[in-house]
């Protein structure tokens, strides 16, 4: 037996697992201290009553002998398909029921994805960025080249066409920064892989924080973009679905590597390797999207928006700099002077009690940066405020 010797290449643990472990060494010596966590994007709001309500009912039907579901479609129950395919249509983009895959979360398929890519493809990576695009192509030994996203581009890297790549890695708003690309901008990522022959996977989680009509929810607001991306999205941020699990991918017809579509090859892995997202989960999902859960999960999006507005608020006045937070749940500043930011996190953890997300975690760029989320309790963010005011 051989091991796949590519996971020997990572890091030793997964960054927020790393984070988590390091709290919970903070919290057992010193089980007094109430400690603000604003590190993983977390939710914190509950599932709005539209989605419980579904939850609830199509519990019902699953002990019922008339209603019982066993093994569903694997690409998704078309009531949730047809209902995304219209929620696209709000971002005045047509995406047909059939180009949607219904997944357990974008995470999930942003790394599942690459089964259907050849080994021999060379990535085009963000740096920073979010750790799971980095960590499943060194575990199938890919070859990475990377990108600097910093604050002379405003944390938005450009196509260098002096660059080869075959598939390219974009998310808007962006984790860990919080940077959202214009339409034109996009446009001019779709060009450049469009001449390069290459594709864009799409990381379109966090869309539904976009509070500018002008900007981009989807890269299928963008012309061509349906001969070269693949779109991820997620309920996790959008409804509180990070326990629950529910998201979609979208894989285009007119996506073509020579003749062969990747929807096809996309099919074909999911119909082998997925059984599907469980009946009850898909109701719930499928709530989102109506009139009265689609008020409901933008209360919930407001909140969190209007903590990050309090966090940003609080930086300025202390002077700090920062990027985000405004059309995305992420708020990345840059470190106080000269710490790094693992020791600009040990400081915040000690003396302020307040997890964030060191900034190197994301990659090299990150280095001297800090990531918060906007994603805490009320009083949660509050009472951070209050300490890092307390430190100045
Ligand atoms: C994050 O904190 O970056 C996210 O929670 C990670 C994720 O969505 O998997």
């Amino acid at each position: 037996m051989k091991i796949n010797e590519n996971y020997l290449k990572l890091e030793q643990s997964y960054l927020f697992s790393t984070i988590a472990k390091k709290v919970a060494e903070f919290t057992k010596q010193n089980p007094d201290v109430r400690v603000i966590r604003l590190g993983i994007g977390d939710v914190t709001r509950p599932l709005c009553p539209a989605v419980t309500k579904a939850l609830h009912e199509a519990t019902d039907e699953m002990g019922i002998k008339e209603t019982f579901k066993g093994y569903g479609p694997e690409q998704g129950y078309a009531f949730l398909r047809q209902t995304i395919s219209e929620y696209y249509k709000g971002h005045h983009t047509e995406v047909s029921e059939d180009e949607i895959f219904v997944s357990d979360g974008a995470k999930s398929d942003l790394g599942n994805i690459l089964d259907i890519f050849d080994a021999d493809n060379t990535v085009l990576i963000p740096d920073p960025v979010y750790p799971v695009y980095v960590d499943t192509n060194i575990m199938a030994n890919r070859t990475i080249c990377y990108m600097e996203a910093n604050k002379d581009n405003n944390f938005l890297p450009m196509p260098d066409y002096a660059v080869d790549a075959d598939i390219i890695y974009l998310c808007s708003p962006n984790n860990p920064t919080g940077a959202v690309y214009s339409k034109d901008q996009l446009k001019e990522w779709v060009d450049y892989a469009l001449a390069k022959n290459a594709i864009i996977l799409f990381d379109a989680a966090y869309e539904a924080f976009i509070g500018d009509e002008t900007l981009p929810r989807s890269i299928y607001q963008i012309e061509g973009a349906k001969k070269c991306a693949i779109e991820f999205c997620s309920l996790s941020k959008t409804a509180g679905f990070t326990g629950t699990r529910c998201g979609y991918t979208v894989v285009p017809f007119e996506l073509k590597c020579g003749d062969v579509a990747l929807h096809s090859l996309w099919l074909r892995r999911q119909t082998t390797k997925f059984n599907g997202v469980p009946y009850i989960i898909q109701k719930a999902a499928a709530a989102i999207f109506t009139p009265e859960g689609q008020q409901q999960i933008k209360e919930n999006i407001e909140y969190y928006k209007q903590n990050a507005a309090l966090l940003t608020e609080a930086l300025t006045e202390l002077g700090m700099s920062f990027i985000g937070g405004e059309h995305s749940p992420y708020i990345w500043l840059m470190c106080k002077s000269g710490m790094t930011s693992w020791e600009y996190f040990e400081y915040l953890l000690q003396e302020a009690h307040i997890v964030g997300t060191p900034g190197s975690g994301f990659g090299k760029n990150g280095e001297g940066y800090f990531r918060l989320t906007a994603f805490g309790e009320r009083e949660d963010v509050e009472e951070a405020i209050k300490r890092l005011k307390a430190l100045k």
